[in-house]
């Protein structure tokens, strides 16, 4: 029987670290670490979409991966979307490039999308923008809010393209860390570990890809 293999990747260890630890894995990784543990593949990025990219590119020429979940801290730019919030990316635009729109990859996890958001109505879901920079003032806020974003990060539109390329599904767990905001990088770093958030929905999550 073939055992699905699920990439975890965030942009940093300490993102990562509350799911590492729930699914037995002991040591503390850093950035630039791709473990394989059993039937999962843990990959630290390191921030930005160069660097997702490169990882997720190489993770996938080198293992046989069935779906991508991609953990990782967020800001919110909606008056919804408040600190500790964990959400699901429905639709993604690069703020500092040109790309805008759905993403096919994402589309093959839909029904997983879908259950989740009914079953657990404590995860939202919302837009992402993604950018190669830390959004902490007001008026870049604003700009980013009338291109629709509704919270923002600075990897994954870039997951999602090569995630695209390679056809592998991805879901995000995004947790809300500030609101990007002139208070930016100092709820940033306060909630540097709100990725443990997410572990309560993991069981549902993995359970979904394993069984489909
Ligand atoms: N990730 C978490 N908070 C962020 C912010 N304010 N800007 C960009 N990426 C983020």
């Amino acid at each position: 029987m073939h055992h699905k293999k699920i990439l975890i990747i965030s942009a940093m260890a300490e993102e990562m670290l509350p799911i590492t630890k729930y699914l037995s894995y002991e040591k503390m990784l850093k950035a630039g670490d791709i473990v394989e543990h059993g039937s999962y593949v843990f990959a630290v990025s390191s921030i930005g979409k160069v660097a997702a990219a490169m990882t997720l590119t190489k993770v996938l020429e080198q293992y046989n991966i069935d779906a991508i979940i991609n953990i990782g801290l967020a800001g919110s730019l909606s008056p919804h979307l408040e600190f500790g919030d964990v959400v699901v990316v429905k639709h993604t635009i690069e703020h500092d490039g040109l790309i805008e729109g759905d993403n096919e990859a994402q589309k093959r996890l839909y029904p997983l999308f879908e259950l989740l958001t009914v079953e657990h109505p404590e995860l939202k879901s919302g837009i992402l923008v993604t950018g190669d920079q830390f959004v902490a003032s007001g008026s870049t806020r604003e700009m980013l809010q009338s291109k629709g974003g509704q919270l923002v990060d600075m990897e994954w539109a870039a997951l999602a393209k090569v995630a695209d390329h390679y056809q592998k599904p991805l879901i995000s767990l995004k947790i809300i860390s500030d609101n990007a905001d002139e208070e930016a990088w100092e709820n940033f770093f306060k909630n540097l570990h709100a990725g443990e958030r997410v572990v309560k929905h993991l069981p549902f999550i993995l359970e979904f890809i394993v069984n489909n």
